[in-house]
């Protein structure tokens, strides 16, 4: 009796265990260039060689696209930031898709937030292998979950990637995780939030990065009306205005109260942009319009 329940519940186990710890291996890899900005080519894991590649990543400089909950290669964070990187620069982009996970319920996606971001990073090793790009010039930014994947992916490479930006990373599940995104994921970690405060809503509010930004106090954003989703989404559309514009300019704030009460006097750093080669610590507030280009 004992024996067959142990054999039931190792089936058990075993059914839940093969799909919960290999979801990484779902992910799928679009990368667009300046030779071919509409149609991308697929790159598949197992077939990563340098004879395969060489030609297809054309530029020194190679960025790193991850969606979040619900998202995949085809909604609008992906062609407007992958677009606004490709407009004025010779570039190589991206785009991971994940969404055979990000399109479950939220807890199935947050759950498989660890693995996706470790497989990006296998990934990553193997194109550096082929040299293809180099973790000096390489960007990842992620979006909602996407902020902790790539958080996850750059803690797999021993945080020697050059740059990650987080645009409002996920809050549920992750908002006071360990395992959340941090400044120590690559050299430099920028973090955009926009959706930042109060039980409703969808992004971290504390600090987590290098540098923080605030915009327009990190909250309820112009032209938003209180709409979370609109708020949450303002990340990625003003992360890809600074790709093309660099336009907005946040400054230092000491303290909380100077991020809501917006007088912060601190020194200033251009929010978002490509460039590898940003410094700066601290929380900064920037403000925008309610419109494109903000
Ligand atoms: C790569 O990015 C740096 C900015 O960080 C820039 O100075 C350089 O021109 C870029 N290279 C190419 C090929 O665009």
């Amino acid at each position: 009796m004992n024996k067959i329940l142990v054999v039931f519940a190792a089936a058990v186990i075993a059914c839940h265990a093969v799909p919960t710890t290999k979801q990484g291996e779902f992910n799928r890899y679009f990368v667009y260039t300046n030779a071919n900005p509409r149609l991308p080519i697929e790159i598949i894991p197992g077939e990563i060689t340098e004879e395969s590649v060489s030609a297809l990543f054309s530029s020194s400089n190679t960025t790193i696209i991850v969606h979040g909950h619900r998202g995949s290669v085809m909604t609008s964070l992906n062609p407007t930031v992958k677009d606004a990187f490709l407009r004025n620069q010779d570039i190589n982009v991206i785009v991971v898709d994940w969404s055979t996970f990000a399109s479950q319920t939220y807890s199935v996606a947050a759950g498989a937030v660890p693995s996706v971001g470790a497989s990006l990073a296998s990934v990553i090793t193997a194109l550096v292998g082929a040299k293809a790009i180099a973790l000096n010039t390489l960007h990842l930014v992620g979006f909602d979950l996407g902020a902790h994947v790539v958080g996850f992916a750059g803690r797999n490479l021993d945080g020697k990637v050059a740059r990650i930006t987080g645009l409002s990373p996920a809050a549920q599940n992750w908002g006071s995780n360990s395992q959340r995104i941090n400044k120590n994921d690559a050299l430099y970690v920028e973090i955009i939030h926009t959706d930042a405060v109060g039980i409703l809503g969808h992004g971290i509010g504390d600090p987590v990065g290098d540098v923080d930004f605030f915009v327009n106090g990190g909250t309820g954003q112009p032209g938003c009306f209180l709409n979370n989703y609109c708020s949450h989404n303002r990340a990625w559309e003003v992360f890809a205005a600074t790709l093309t514009n660099n336009h907005l300019i946040g400054n230092q704030c000491g303290n909380w109260l100077q991020v809501t009460l917006n007088t912060c006097r601190g020194y200033s750093i251009a929010m978002g942009n490509n460039d590898f080669n940003k410094l700066g610590s601290g929380m900064f507030r920037v403000n925008t319009r309610r419109a494109y280009p903000f």
